[in-house]
Parts: C-alpha cells; sequence; structure tokens
C-alpha cells in the first residue's frame, strides 16, 4: 500500500496529554510501521517558526495557522503530520481542517477535567495561573472551545495512556489512514522482507 498523507490534530488543555500521546503515535507509526512521519509540538513550535508569539487570541491563531501550513505541505507529500498544540479556538482549528481536507484531517480531543489537569501540572505553570502570576492562562482565565465532531476523543482523566493510545491507532486503521498490522504482529513490509529473507536464504 502506498502511504496516504494525513494530519493528526490533538487538541486539548495544557496537562491533557496531547504530547505525550502525539509522541507515542509517532514512534509507532514511524519506527514501528515503517512510515513517514513528522511531528510539530506547540512548545517546540514556539522556539522557532512561532519564536515570538505570545497567547493573545490573535497570536494563538497565527501560531496555529503557522502549524496547519506546515501540516499541509507534509500531509500533500504523502507524510503523516501529528501536530499537538492547545489550539483552543474552533475556527482556526476548523480552517485548518478545510485546508488539509476534511478526509485527511484527524482531529484528536484530549479531554481533560480541569481538576485532573491541575493536579498534573507537570509545568508548574497552573499554580502560577491560580496564584495570578501569568495573565490569560487557557482554562484559568482564557478559553478553550472543544471540537464538536472530533474524529477521536480521548478521556485522558479516566483512560490509561496505552486504552487511548490503541483508541488513536485502531481509528486510523479501521479508517483506512494506515494498514492494520497482520496476525503476525509485523507489518505487511515486515513480512514482506522477512519472507524475502527467508527465501534468499532458501527456506521458502
Ligand atoms: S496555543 O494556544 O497556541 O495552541 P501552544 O500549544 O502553542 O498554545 O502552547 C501552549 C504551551 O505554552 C503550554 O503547554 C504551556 O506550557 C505554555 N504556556 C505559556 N503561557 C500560556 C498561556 N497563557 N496559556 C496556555 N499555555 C501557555
Amino acid at each position: 500500500m502506498t502511504q496516504k498523507g494525513f494530519t493528526l490534530w490533538f487538541t486539548g488543555l495544557s496537562g491533557s496529554g496531547k504530547s505525550t500521546l502525539a509522541d507515542l503515535v509517532y514512534d509507532e507509526l514511524k519506527h514501528r510501521r515503517g512510515l513517514k512521519v513528522e511531528k510539530l509540538d506547540g512548545d517546540v513550535v514556539r522556539t522557532n517558526l512561532s519564536k515570538g508569539l505570545g497567547f493573545s487570541k490573535e497570536d494563538r491563531d497565527i501560531n496555529i495557522r503557522r502549524i496547519g501550513f506546515v501540516c499541509n505541505l507534509l500531509t500533500r507529500n504523502d507524510v503523516i503530520a501529528i501536530a499537538s498544540a492547545i489550539s483552543p479556538y474552533r475556527a482556526v482549528r476548523d480552517e485548518n481542517r478545510a485546508l488539509i481536507g476534511p478526509d485527511r484531517f484527524v482531529e484528536v480531543y484530549c479531554e481533560v477535567p480541569l481538576e485532573v489537569a491541575i493536579e498534573r501540572d507537570v509545568k508548574g505553570l497552573y499554580q502560577k495561573a491560580l496564584n495570578g502570576e501569568i495573565k490569560g492562562f487557557t482554562g484559568v482565565d482564557d478559553p478553550y472551545e472543544p471540537p464538536l465532531n472530533p474524529e477521536v476523543h480521548i478521556n485522558s482523566g479516566r483512560e490509561t495512556v496505552e486504552e487511548s493510545f490503541h483508541k488513536i491507532i485502531a481509528y486510523l486503521e479501521e479508517h483506512g489512514f494506515i494498514e492494520p498490522l497482520g496476525e503476525s504482529g509485523y507489518s505487511k513490509e515486515e513480512e514482506e522482507a522477512i519472507s524475502a529473507h527467508l527465501e534468499a536464504l532458501g527456506y521458502l
């Protein structure tokens, strides 16, 4: 099967598990399945492509449009693009969906109860936002607009990371974005390589 490009777009509050899941899916698709994949993480993009942008609605929209622009370039060249940014505004996410093509855009909503995100507070930013040291923090004093019809809905307060990961992979397999692994647990490419190797050795 020739690889078809698509964009896997993770959206959700800080601490909802976007980057963790994006990393796991990236490793699975790239290293286990041998597919061409690229990753655009909000925190990383903000150190280069979107360096200097802040967190006003205008700046967030620019950030998300830039990420969408790159995802579109990758997708149309049949690379899988994985984006993970809070992307709090529905309209700009939908703009990216329209740009990339609705049949090539898979939105993954990572839902987490705010209390859980605050409890996790991996970066310590929620505490700062609650203390008023940071203004306009998503979920505290800045809006987050959840997707209305996400292709995949993760409940990171209730599911384990493994469950969420399998939900995403299952969606991609069931909807023909990636090929399911055979019963052997190897990808078709791996199975072919193994067969060719065994044949060369005279076993087949
Ligand atoms: S987005 O809104 O433009 O999509 P993005 O995902 O790139 O956001 O960056 C979010 C990250 O920036 C958070 O995970 C957090 O580490 C940091 N951050 C700093 N200030 C804020 C803020 N005011 N609101 C949300 N995240 C912030």
